[in-house]
């Protein structure tokens, strides 16, 4: 696909105080992904020449994190120093991007991981007809925002920092979102005019409307859904935004025929994959990786992470299952059956009870209740194997390393630490011996 004449700067350089923790506010998870690199996947919907990001020295310490996540996408980082203010943000990107800058430009926040690629591409549009486009919208709910100065003509002519707004200008109900598109041969002029005669003493990229005005410039502001827009200071916003984001995520599965019974229940994340006709039942928890197939139901209170589970399986009710497990179509994984880093071969049955980690199982074997792959000697993991149609009786211990053939048959009660070829019946407990009248002699101390 062609690049767009587009340059996209993200500013993530913030301090975040108010989220109270010691992880920097940007890398904090909506629906299991960092919040600026949900900013990323959105923004490189837009296939842009370049993205800048404008960071603190916290963020900047996980460069190469935020980068593997985008392994396509030559991201530009840039450190400010100090937190001067918006307006000083965006002029450490220009000056990174030097004769970069593509055609058009367009500001987003590290903070505000909603948005859609609909609406950036709404805003660029006005580029087409004036030199700076905001977004902007209209807030029924007190708040801080800046407001939107129209002027009887429906003009903009300026932004006022809430701050720094008089009574009147509190009440206007046009807010600034802060994502604004501008004009990528005019931005450096209007950016370097910017100064810090204000009350916070900050350089405020919303003075950028004003100065253009000033220039003679087209100015305009574009209504957006303050959905979008919501921005993250907080833990409270952050679990509003979380709610927000699994609201939409849910509304897409279901859209795409999964059935969800209680959805608001349901947890899903950002890279969720459900197949048709599948049904996820009340408190379901999906991790990060995870792919269903057709027509697989989850039960209640499964938790499910980093896993790929083929069609028509029945999971749950209380499974768990941890990453790097693939469990092939037709299985049953039945209630507080864990499995970890485990293949599971088709339809294979795992229902009551059992921990598979570090194995491998064939087809149509069966697992008894309460089996258990010993893999670990509190050093080391073992493998476990287990080969096609072969049979665990219950409440078996597998010691690892450990591979039983096809078509065996492991008598219930079995510790196991022999390899057991195909075909084999292998038992491994004690005997039983029983005393007739036992109980009888038992009471008159014959023993
Ligand atoms: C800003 C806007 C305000 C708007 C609001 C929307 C200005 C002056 N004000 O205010 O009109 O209603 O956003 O949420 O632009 N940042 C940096 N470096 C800095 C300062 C900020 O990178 O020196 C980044 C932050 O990480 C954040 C974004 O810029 O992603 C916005 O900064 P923030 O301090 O939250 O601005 P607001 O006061 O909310
Ligand atoms: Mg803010």
């Amino acid at each position: 696909m062609q690049k767009q004449s587009l340059s996209l700067i993200i500013l993530a350089a913030g301090k975040g105080t108010r989220m109270k923790s010691d992880l920097p506010k940007v890398l904090h998870k909506v629906a299991n992904r960092e919040m600026l690199n949900l900013v990323i996947d959105a923004a490189k919907t837009l296939n842009p020449k370049n993205i800048t990001l404008v960071v603190s020295k916290d963020v900047l310490a996980y460069q190469n994190d935020i980068k593997s996540h985008h392994p396509e996408l030559d991201l530009r980082f840039v450190l400010q120093k100090e937190k001067l203010g918006t307006g000083h943000a965006t002029k450490a990107a220009i000056e990174k991007m030097g004769q970069d800058i593509a055609d058009k430009c367009l500001i987003l926040y590290g903070d505000t991981p909603l948005i859609s690629s609909k609406t950036m591409t709404q805003i660029i549009s006005n580029l087409d007809v004036c030199d700076v486009c905001i977004a902007a919208f209209e807030c029924v709910n007190a708040n801080m925002y800046g407001r939107l100065i129209v002027d009887k003509q429906g003009n903009l002519q300026k932004i006022v920092e809430f701050k720094d707004a008089n009574d009147s200008e509190k009440k206007i109900n046009l807010c600034n979102s802060g994502i604004m598109a501008i004009n990528g041969k005019k931005i450096s002029g209007l950016v370097n005019k910017i100064n810090n005669n204000n009350n916070s003493q900050e350089y405020y990229l919303t003075d950028i409307v004003d100065i253009a005005t000033n220039s003679n410039l087209t100015v305009s502001y574009s209504k957006v859904s303050e959905l979008e827009v919501l921005g993250v200071n907080s833990k409270v916003e952050l679990s509003q935004i979380e709610s927000l984001k699994q609201d939409s995520l849910r509304q897409e599965m279901m859209q795409n025929g999964v059935t969800l019974i209680d959805p608001k229940s349901t947890f899903l994340s950002f890279d969720s994959k459900i197949g048709k006709n599948c049904i996820i039942y009340p408190n379901v928890f999906l991790g990060n990786g995870v792919e269903i197939g057709d027509n697989v139901e989850i039960k209640s209170f499964s938790h499910i992470e980093n896993a790929q589970i083929g069609k028509n399986c029945i999971i749950g009710p209380f499974a768990r299952i941890r990453p790097q497990s693939k469990i092939a179509d037709d299985c049953k994984i039945g209630n507080f059956v864990e499995i970890k880093k485990a293949n599971i071969g088709i339809g294979t049955k795992i229902n009551h009870l059992s921990y598979v980690g570090d194995c491998d199982i064939g087809k149509n074997s069966n697992i008894g209740a309460g089996t258990i792959t010993c893999n670990y000697d509190g050093k080391n993991k073992y493998k476990t194997t287990i080969g096609n149609n072969s049979f665990i009786g219950s409440n078996c211990s597998l010691i690892a390393p450990i591979s039983i053939g096809d078509d065996c048959l492991i008598g219930a009660g079995s510790v196991i630490n022999k390899d057991v070829d195909n075909g084999d019946l292998a038992i491994a407990r004690s005997k039983q011996i029983n005393i007739k009248d036992g109980v009888k002699k038992l009471s008159k101390n014959k023993y």
